[in-house]
């Protein structure tokens, strides 16, 4: 195994990074924040120029780095290894007020692996070490082979020692279907490495705040919820849609309604799309289009499938919410990087 410096331009750092190692991997641990979403060469967000040196482009999407970037020198350093000694070109991502915690190893013990909705497994795991991370961000839970797979933390980052998962099961999916929902059991060992992501809340931004999600999408939300519910917010109106198809989907509801009858800040609005539920049928993009005609002034987080989150932003630009004030997490899957849709093309879509 060799090992090979990258330097990162236009901050001139550098990183040492081993042939069997993302550049973004090496980036990310040494703190040097550079855009990312998937981490899995599906989303084109993590696309940077190699000004000087090889790399080996990895299992980057055919859709998300096209063979016109290929030939300009650009790579999807989530999933490109060092061929030799680097140079490349990032857009550094430093937002003032989100806190930077760079990407470790750790090691956990199942506590709880509970069913809590059709097909929906809440998995609790106690880390060997506290897991520094901003609400709203995601671990990378190894699977057995070697593989991983992203999920985000549905647990409060004032309990870094014991981390919540939910994790929707997907037919014949490698980590859910053949693992999660299989042979994973309380009392067993797994590692995980983290924190990735900029979905996270953003305590600068002075605004009301919409956090929309669908089935496991609630996950970062709950997160935000626990995190505003522990450091005393009452700053601004918190509105959170979780959509699924029927009221079982409806997980965490209990918690929610606490919530929501012991703060007033706090409003719960489930998005029921195949039963009727408080006089109400429909997706979160619906409910919402119904609540808010205009939606300006506002911050909203989406979480969820991609074609959730595609749907509820353009309801949200309809409502005249720009861009810039939208924040969203797609749940990319291997079904979603195999059909190439969702790709980062411009630039007023950030991930
Ligand atoms: C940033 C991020 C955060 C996430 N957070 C969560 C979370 O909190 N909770 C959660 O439940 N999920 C989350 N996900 C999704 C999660 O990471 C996994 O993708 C999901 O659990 C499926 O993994 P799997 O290995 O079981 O399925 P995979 O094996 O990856 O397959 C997924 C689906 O695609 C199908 N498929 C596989 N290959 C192909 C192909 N070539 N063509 C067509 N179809 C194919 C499979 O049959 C299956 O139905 C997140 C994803 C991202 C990117
Ligand atoms: S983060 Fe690299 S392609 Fe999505």
């Amino acid at each position: 195994m060799a090992t090979y410096t990258v330097q990162v331009e236009p901050i001139g750092a550098s990183v040492s990074c081993r042939d069997d190692q993302a550049v973004l991997d090496a980036c990310l641990r040494e703190g040097i924040w550079l855009p990312h979403a998937c981490t899995h060469g599906t989303c084109g967000t993590c696309k940077a120029l190699v000004l000087d040196g090889d790399v080996d482009l990895g299992d980057a999407s055919p859709y998300a780095l096209l063979d016109s970037e290929r030939d300009d020198g650009c790579a999807l350093i989530c999933v490109a290894t060092p061929r030799g000694d680097l140079v490349i070109e990032g857009e550094i991502d430093v937002e003032e007020g989100v806190e930077v915690h760079p990407v470790r190893d750790f090691t956990g013990t199942v506590e709880a692996l509970d069913d809590i909705a059709p097909g929906v497994r809440r998995l609790v795991i106690a880390l060997d070490e506290p897991l520094s991370f901003n609400p709203g961000q995601y671990v990378q839970l190894n699977m057995p082979g070697g593989d991983a797979r992203p999920y985000s933390v549905a647990s409060s980052p004032l309990a870094p020692s014991r981390i919540e998962l939910h994790v929707k099961r997907s037919e014949n999916g490698v980590c859910t279907d053949g693992w999660v929902f299989k042979d994973l059991a309380v009392g067993d060992v797994v590692t995980l490495s983290g924190p990735y992501g900029r979905f996270s809340f953003r305590p600068m931004r002075d605004k009301p705040v919409l956090l929309l999600g669908s089935g496991t999408g609630l996950a970062p939300l709950k997160s935000i919820v626990s995190h505003l519910v522990e450091t005393g917010w009452d700053d601004h109106d918190v509105v959170l849609y979780h959509g699924v198809s029927t009221v079982a989907g409806l997980y965490d509801r209990e918690w929610f309604e606490q919530v929501e009858a012991t703060y007033d800040w706090f409003s719960y609005r489930p998005a029921v799309s195949r039963e009727e539920h408080n006089g109400r049928t429909g997706r979160v993009p619906q409910l919402l289009a119904e609540d808010y005609p205009r939606a300006a002034g506002r911050v909203a987080y989406i979480c969820g499938s991609p074609d959730m989150v595609e749907d509820t932003m353009k309801a949200l630009m309809k409502a005249r919410l720009f861009p810039r004030d939208i924040y969203r997490e797609d749940f990319f899957d291997s079904a979603d990087r195999a059909a190439g849709t969702h790709v980062v093309r411009s630039p007023l879509i950030r991930r």
